[in-house]
């Protein structure tokens, strides 16, 4: 067990979906995944093992934001010795034409965060997905008739902030959108030598505003899942 997983060595797969609200954990083990087991409930944080078309996946719970997601990869990676991770979650876009819904997957991540200014020491690192994860996910999405959009997201440490200029710089550097978690999650992974990718759905639009429906939601949820359940599937 680790401080935060409550798991006997084994009990996790080597591939793990991170979506950072328990809860969906727990959604996809009971509707998508066979004899799904729960191996962690400590702060009620879930995590499931249980298996896709026949092979052994888990999922668990991230949390929102960098610092609880670095808990979490950092237990799986060092204390369960997972190889994929694979984030599942939402982001808010910034580029006015993007559609509520569409999926993303999150090639690089750039960082208002402070945590890698700290690993780098000032100097500026480019958190990056695993190529293979990407591509893999870039072909079963077509496969399944999927659109994604594939590009440079920003992990942020700040979900409020009344500042209607803030997003300009990143808006004019073609950064597709925003979400709190990916930047440490690629670098923990890189320097691990291990996989990471971030396959996200647009919850809403920072800049027209609009949000989807919880019911847009739960769909689009499941078109992300299913992309990242067919990488998992193909992993050894
Ligand atoms: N900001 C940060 N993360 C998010 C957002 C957002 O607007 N929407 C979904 N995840």
């Amino acid at each position: 067990m680790s401080i935060h997983i409550g798991a006997q060595p084994g009990e996790i797969a080597e591939t793990v979906l991170l979506p950072g609200d328990p809860l969906r954990a727990r959604f996809v083990a009971e509707n998508l995944l066979e004899n799904a087991v729960c191996y962690n409930e400590v702060r009620g944080m879930y995590g499931y093992t249980g298996s896709y078309q026949g092979k052994k996946v888990s999922i668990q719970g991230s949390g929102m934001g960098i610092p609880s997601i670095s808990i979490y990869a950092h237990e799986l990676i060092h204390d369960y010795q997972v190889k994929n991770l694979i984030r599942v979650g939402t982001c808010g876009c910034i580029q006015e034409e993007l559609d509520l819904g569409s999926i993303v997957l999150a090639m690089s991540a750039s960082s208002d965060s402070n945590t890698n200014q700290m690993v780098f020491k000032g100097l500026h690192y480019a958190p990056t997905a695993d190529y293979h994860l990407l591509s893999l996910a870039h072909k079963k999405a077509e496969e399944m008739g999927l659109q994604v959009i594939v590009g440079n997201i920003l992990s942020s440490d700040l979900f409020y902030l009344d500042d209607p200029q803030r997003y300009n710089v990143w808006i004019d550097h073609n950064v597709i959108g925003i979400d709190m978690e990916t930047s440490a999650l690629y670098t923990m992974a890189a320097r691990s030598n291990i996989r990471a990718l971030s396959v996200l759905t647009v919850s809403d639009n920072i800049i027209t505003g609009n949000v989807s429906t919880s019911q847009e939601r739960q769909e689009k949820f499941m078109d992300m899942i299913k992309i990242a359940l067919e990488v998992a599937l193909e992993q050894e």
